[in-house]
């Protein structure tokens, strides 16, 4: 069987995350436009890594999609991953191999933790997440991202400008 477009994976993980987001998805630091970036970044990095790029895109909108509040939730990570095992119980989590299903969890389970180290795909969805640090004004620290990729001060300086250009349109609260 086909496989079927990333682009149809995207829409079913908004169609299932979306509807149970507790935060300002549009406006919030951590909505769609943060998981749209997440993606752009997994999406690259997978590549780089030899990962599927399906983790990335599961991890992209699925990670932050059971935070409670825009500040410290240091729970958030643990609720995503079992959020995850429910939509792979319902059969809507379908692209993963048993393994990467489980570097997903973990991936999600510990990404606010300031890990650098791991599994290629799990060091690839922590930088993914903190190359878009510049939506709230850090700049990603080299020191703490995880890949050599990430690492290129050119990455870095694109992800930044790219953030820089989300915050000038966000309309004013
Ligand atoms: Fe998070
Ligand atoms: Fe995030």
């Amino acid at each position: 069987m086909k496989p079927r477009p990333l682009s149809d994976l995207v829409r079913k993980a908004l169609r299932v995350v979306e509807p149970q987001f507790r935060l300002d998805r549009h406006h919030g630091h951590h909505g769609i436009a943060h998981w749209s970036r997440v993606w752009l970044h997994g999406r690259r990095l997978a590549a780089e890594l030899d990962v599927a790029p399906a983790l990335l895109a599961w991890f992209a909108y699925l990670h932050d999609s059971q935070r409670e509040n825009e500040g410290i939730d240091a729970t958030h990570g643990a609720r995503a991953a079992d959020f995850a095992v429910g939509l792979r119980r319902r059969r809507i989590l379908t692209e993963l191999s048993p393994r990467e299903f489980e570097w997903l969890c973990e991936a999600m389970r510990l990404h606010s933790d300031g890990h650098v180290e791991g599994e290629p795909a799990l060091r690839a969805c922590w930088d993914a997440d903190r190359l878009d640090l510049g939506r709230v004004g850090i700049r990603p620290d080299p020191a703490y991202l995880c890949t050599d990729s990430a690492r290129d001060p050119r990455t870095i300086a694109a992800a930044v400008r790219r953030t820089h250009a989300a915050r000038r349109r966000r309309p004013r609260a």
